[in-house]
């Protein structure tokens, strides 16, 4: 027998459905779901075209690289007198001094940009020869007065055959994949590939699958995750660089979005219309919370993890970890796999002391640094890909000008 809905009881699903919508509607709003996303510019193939200068053109490449916190702390000096040399600068506004009180998270996010340019350099035709640190080393004691007067590295360009890499493809990928792995293990060769990526005898790579490495590892990025969420400045400090909607992130174009964990499409926006109308959302316990489960999560769902080892800890090693860790990506991506840092445990501000101090007696018990503790492996989840600048802000200013 057909079920006939009564006319009071129609009236109020259809008033439970306006609303809905009328709900669905104001949050798609908040969050700007009609603006153009300025913040992924650079992540078009074409976008380094709109360039002449090819130090801008491999600029735009390096500006896609990976970076703690994604502060792109990256400066460019385009040489006046030579149009094929440039110097990265790292820029000292963008420091998390909380969470990487030595910036040296910022010095291996200085690699990772030029190893970018060194592959873009190939497919578009120039020989990229990097000379790091070529003013000398930095005075720690006026870190930021010599960051900014000092270039990380000098870069100069010759023109060379363009030749066709496969890694130049795998740049315009996500770098970090924050979703579930799958539980198959890297073959034997993956390995091998993956441990080659650093050619330099300071820095190894190790990969580790083995159930009692996995087990241990796990531990410690939990621990320091739980040690991260329970700080209260170091939470302020990625809370502070959070885009909540998709004006903020036009606005910035640098910091977290609801992206970083993976969510896209109507979800993204309806998350963004929360969070925007009650950013208490992502904010104290409800973001240490939910900051714990995912590590939980990512680790849980770990077929392997990758270890960058430095013999010392000086600032040129920690660039050329980037190098290596940007080569990583690349060619894990070129095989189909994934990657993403769990940096809590390397980080060096004193409640994670212990942590710190107990894996690298494990993991480094010749006095070596660990630069990057990372998850490998497959994913069916792709990643959104993050917000980045426009590569003209790069561009620093010389002091003639
Ligand atoms: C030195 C360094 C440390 C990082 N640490 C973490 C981390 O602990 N957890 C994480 O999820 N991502 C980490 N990342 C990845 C960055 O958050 C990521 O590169 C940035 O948000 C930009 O996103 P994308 O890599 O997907 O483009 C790190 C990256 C670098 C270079």
């Amino acid at each position: 027998m057909k079920k006939v809905i009564k006319k009071p009881m129609r009236l109020i699903l259809l008033s439970l459905f306006l609303f809905v919508i009328l709900i669905l509607g104001i949050l798609l709003a908040v969050s700007g779901v009609f603006q153009k996303p300025l913040y992924l510019e650079a992540w078009d193939k074409t976008y380094s075209e709109k360039f002449d200068d090819p130090r801008l053109r491999l600029a735009a490449h390096g500006l896609l690289a990976a970076s703690g916190h994604n502060m792109q702390p990256w400066k460019v000096l385009l040489d006046e007198n030579d149009p094929m040399v440039f110097y990265l600068y790292a820029d000292s506004s963008r420091t998390s001094p909380e969470v990487d009180p030595y910036a040296r998270q910022l010095m291996v996010s200085q690699g990772t940009f030029l190893e970018y340019i060194s592959v873009a350099g190939q497919k578009l035709g120039y020989d990229v020869a990097l000379d790091l640190f070529p003013g000398g080393p930095y005075d720690e004691q006026e870190r930021s007065e010599s960051m900014d007067s000092l270039p990380v590295a000098k870069i100069t360009l010759q023109n060379g055959a363009a030749q066709e890499t496969p890694l130049y493809e795998a740049i315009f990928l996500p770098d970090t994949n924050r979703a579930a792995y799958l539980p198959e293990k890297l073959t034997q060769a993956q390995m091998d590939e993956l441990e080659a990526v650093s050619q330099d005898n300071g820095i190894s790579v190790r990969i580790l699958q083995d159930s009692e490495n996995l087990e241990k590892l796990g531990d410690y990025a939990i621990q320091a995750g739980e040690i991260e969420a329970g700080t209260e400045s170091v939470m302020k400090e990625s809370e502070d660089i959070f885009r909540a909607n998709e004006t903020e992130k036009n606005q910035y174009r640098y910091g977290f979005s609801v992206e970083g964990q993976g969510t896209t499409g109507l979800m993204k926006h309806i998350l963004q219309g929360l969070v925007t109308l009650f950013p208490s959302m992502n904010r104290g316990k409800a973001a240490s919370d939910r900051f714990v489960s995912s590590i939980r999560a990512e680790v849980g769902s770990t077929p392997a993890y990758a270890l960058i080892v430095t013999h010392d800890n000086s600032r040129e090693s920690q660039v050329k970890s980037g190098i290596v860790y940007s080569r990583m990506i690349l060619q894990a991506h070129r095989m189909g796999l994934v990657l993403q840092p769990l940096s809590q445990a390397l980080e060096e501000y004193p409640r994670m002391e212990a942590v710190y101090r107990a894996i690298h007696d494990e993991y480094a018990p010749d006095g070596g640094t660990i630069q990057m503790l990372v998850r490998v492996g497959k994913t069916g989840q792709a990643a959104p890909l993050s917000m980045r600048r426009d590569v003209m802000e790069l561009v620093k200013k010389s002091e003639m000008q």
